[in-house]
């Protein structure tokens, strides 16, 4: 090889020194935790489903719901991919690298169930059929401001989220009557307290060294995600247009009803603010305060 091609191979940024040191045993045990409880979708039998005597209707709505309960599930991952990708150049502990591998893995181990049940159920749907619905996906997958952040500031805004998204998962556990679909739920909802409690060592560890700008902007652009695509149509249908309200909440509602780990929208809005003013509790120690969202803060009867 010609010395100028190894100067090309050169790599840029140096990653030397390559630490293998642990700062941060709690990070560790998350990551030894995560490796013990790993587990295959696609050792979860589906044919319960796939033979059950369900309506047409109701087919239909519950492949709408996994299906959105897919895309949701990879819509975890950018947020996860732009963070690995600091960790690693700013030579982050190998805890913080292998929690964010193991996170986006474990993600992605959930889209896949999900979009597994949504094949039994009556088909998945690879894109949203309403055309609304085509644009909401892609904001939630928008990192641009979390970029602008220090490390741990743009990852909090989406562990927070983890927790709220816990909550509502529990309460479709619960609503789950078919066994595939309750363990789904159940080994998805093992791995999301693994990211919450990931939320609440990067609390511990580094909220107290956010500059006030930063902490300001953590609560704004929370809240505005959650305004902006996790209601519409992605956590609760509140914010949806009209029509596509009533649809997509109607088939919620038949999908819970027939026990597919789906939730009525009326319900949801109880469960998001439970959740929120936990979080709200949980953050305002470290001086962020998040926005008054009127959506969940003054609820309203969702009218399908
Ligand atoms: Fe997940
Ligand atoms: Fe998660």
């Amino acid at each position: 090889m010609q010395p100028s091609l190894l100067e090309e191979l050169t790599p840029v940024p140096n990653p030397y020194p390559i630490q293998s040191e642990l700062s941060y045993p709690d990070i560790w045990t998350l990551c030894t935790q995560a490796r013990d409880l790993a587990w295959d979708p696609r050792s979860i039998d589906y044919q319960d489903i796939e033979n059950a005597d369900l309506p047409a209707d109701v087919r239909d709505a519950g492949a709408e719901w996994w299906s959105l309960r897919a895309w949701m599930e990879h819509g975890a991952i950018p947020y996860g991919a732009e963070r690995l990708r600091d960790a690693i150049y700013s030579h982050l502990p190998f805890e913080i690298k292998q929690h964010v591998v193991n996170f986006i893995a474990e993600e992605l181990r959930h889209h896949e169930a999900s979009f597994h049940i949504a094949q039994a159920l009556g088909g998945y749907q690879p894109s949203p059929r309403a055309d609304y619905f085509q644009s909401i996906i892609p904001q939630f997958h928008n990192e641009n401001e979390e970029k602008t952040m220090s490390f741990f500031g743009g990852m909090a805004v989406n562990t927070l989220f983890e927790q709220l998204s816990g909550e509502l998962l529990q309460a479709r556990y619960e609503n789950a009557q078919f066994d595939s679909i309750k363990l789904a739920c159940k080994l998805i909802l093992r791995d999301e307290a693994r990211h919450i409690q990931f939320g609440r060592v990067i609390m511990r560890h580094f909220f107290g060294e956010l500059s006030s700008a930063e902490k300001l902007l953590l609560g704004q652009q929370f809240a505005k995600k959650l305004k902006g695509s996790l209601l519409n149509g992605v956590y609760a249908v509140v914010n949806l247009p009209e029509d596509e309200r009533r649809r997509a909440g109607r088939n919620r509602a038949l999908a819970a009803q027939h026990g597919l780990g789906a939730t009525h929208p009326d319900d949801e809005i109880d469960v998001i603010k439970r959740a929120l003013d936990e979080i709200r509790e949980d953050v305002s120690k470290y001086g962020i305060e998040i926005p008054h969202i009127a959506e969940v803060d003054d609820k309203q009867p969702i009218v399908l």
